[in-house]
């Protein structure tokens, strides 16, 4: 099992167009245009901004400073930083297994949808099509029974789609991958936004999303909304920067990339915003009732409401519906492709196995769950459940967890402003460490409050008390009782990173820490004689 040294992106860009990959996903197509709609409209634009500059990049810039100093996966740069906060790194390691899982099946989705677009295969019952023909949906949740072999093929599809770009490695697989895809889903979105502009009726969307409702501001729930979005947009809480920062070479401008990628991945969602309720307003106007009778989100607005416009469109219904659906299959691919690495890098960092082989083994294992559990008529309220705890009591959760334990608990702060001010053009001050350590924690603290006390209060979706603790609350709990539980288990290899990390502080100096530690893959090389290695290369 030879050690290779830890790859690395070919260039910047390659890097910031994973980034963006990343970022630019679902969410940015389904949920960004319907929670600006719904939160104020034109004025939902400032708390998103002030959300996207005091948290989003800031978080960010966390993410990129640990991957990048400590070079490693998230659960051993953790790890390096304070053994106990090694068990946050193999949680969100959990968070990103679950998230694959569903999001694997949405784009399988759109991939049937690309071609169901061609003929307007949902006839004139797009709703019945999806839920009853397409997905075959049970009455309720309960066990798994039956398969629904129209989603699995496109999701075996899917994921050997995922699991080739991984197994070519960071550059030639997730970098090529996102060269290509990233520039197709700009012009393909420019393209669709253009057609959806010219419909009639185009104006009185994009009035109704952009219209401000100044009022909304003084609502606590619209800056929840608006940092909710951040978080899930930009994949903050996922280590999935911690991941892809970990490949970058010694000098990069770590500050410059946060801000290009988080701008990038606003103008894109902004963009989305335009097209979306540029094709709602034309879909009003059809049916003859207001903007907001016909405005949803998620899957309703992708698989119900977009289909019911391709079929009314006067012209090019095929071309718009291919355009739509194809952008969801390239955003969600890029978005899934930097999910599972997370998966990849942590578990190659854990054993030293290779890349292919560690791509067989999980990524494989993941891909199983993935078809074995939601190609079945119960595949949909798993889907429904697992998003919505996932992303409530994971990602956000782990996002607040990172900023107290770093932040308040290990004061790590200062460290982490000075690696990134060493190389980087935009200089850390006071303002990161505020916006990271204050009002980043009250806000996601208030988020957690506020929604827990709903969750409460009512049965998510009205589904059975059993399944919720199961599928939604099983699930969220037991991504973190799985972080702890391997992080309690010894890594021997671990310890070796770092009694050299602690070597190197020692023999600076002023016994300070060197700005950037080794990777993992370099000290681990004699894995099998940790103490052969000592003393050599001095
Ligand atoms: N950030 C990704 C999205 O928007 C996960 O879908």
């Amino acid at each position: 099992m030879g050690q290779q040294p830890r790859e690395q992106w070919g260039t910047r860009a390659g890097f910031l167009l994973a980034a963006i990959g990343s970022a630019v996903g679902l969410g940015n197509i389904w949920r960004f245009p319907y929670i600006a709609y719904d939160n104020g409209g034109g004025a939902f634009l400032l708390p998103y901004l002030i959300a996207l500059l005091t948290a989003g990049i800031p978080l960010l810039i966390l993410e990129y400073s640990i991957g990048h100093r400590y070079r490693s996966s998230a659960p051993l740069a953790y790890r390096r930083i304070s053994r106990p906060a090694e068990a946050i790194g193999w949680w969100q390691v959990a968070i990103c297994f679950v998230i694959a899982i569903y999001y694997a099946v949405i784009v399988a989705w759109a991939v049937r949808y690309t071609w169901f677009a061609v003929g307007q295969q949902w006839g004139d019952d797009p709703d019945g099509f999806f839920f009853n023909d397409f997905l075959q949906v049970s009455d309720g949740p309960g066990m798994v029974s039956g398969f629904v072999s129209g989603v699995a093929w496109p999701l075996v599809a899917v994921w050997a789609l995922v699991l080739t770009v991984l197994a070519l490695g960071v550059r030639k697989g997730i970098e090529k991958a996102n060269k290509i895809f990233i520039p197709l889903l700009v012009v393909l979105f420019v393209l669709l936004v253009i057609q959806a502009l010219t419909l009639d009726g185009a104006t009185a969307g994009l009035n109704a999303l952009f219209t401000p409702d100044w009022g909304a501001m003084l609502d606590g729930g619209v800056w929840i909304a608006a940092y909710g979005q951040i978080f899930f947009s930009l994949s903050i809480g996922f280590a999935i920067m911690v991941t892809y920062a970990s490949y970058l070479r010694r000098k990069v401008n770590l500050t410059g990339s946060a801000m290009v990628a988080g701008f990038a991945n606003s103008s894109f969602e902004l963009l989305a915003g335009i097209g979306v309720f540029a094709a709602l307003g034309f879909m009003a106007a059809t049916a003859g009732t207001a903007v907001d009778e016909v405005a949803t989100a998620g899957i309703g607005l992708a698989f119900v409401a977009f289909p019911q416009i391709i079929s009314t469109l006067p012209l090019g219904g095929a071309l718009f519906g291919v355009l739509f659906f194809g952008c969801l299959v390239i955003a969600g691919l890029s978005s899934l492709i930097s999910i599972v690495q997370v998966i990849v890098s942590a578990v190659q960092d854990r054993t030293g196995l290779g890349r292919v082989q560690t791509v067989l083994l999980v990524g494989g294992a993941t891909a199983l769950a993935s078809v074995l559990l939601f190609p079945t008529p119960q595949g949909l309220y798993f889907l429904d459940t697992f998003d919505h705890f996932i992303n409530q009591y994971g990602i956000a959760l782990a996002g607040l967890v990172m900023v107290l334990v770093f932040g308040w608990l290990l004061r790590r702060l200062p460290l982490f402003e000075k690696h990134a001010n060493a190389i980087s053009s935009i200089r850390l001050d006071w303002w990161w460490k505020i916006a990271l350590g204050g009002i980043t924690p009250v806000l996601l603290g208030f988020m957690m409050w506020d929604s827990l006390r709903a969750e409460l209060t009512s049965q998510y979706e009205g589904y059975p008390e059993g399944f919720l603790l199961v599928a939604g609350w099983g699930v969220a709990i037991g991504a973190i009782v799985f972080g702890i539980a391997v992080a309690c288990v010894p890594w021997k290899r671990a310890d070796t990173i770092a009694r050299r990390d602690a070597e190197r502080v020692a023999a600076q100096p002023d016994g300070e820490a060197p700005a950037q530690l080794d990777e993992p893959d370099k000290i681990a090389a004699p894995r099998t004689s940790d103490n052969d290695q000592e003393g050599k290369g001095h």
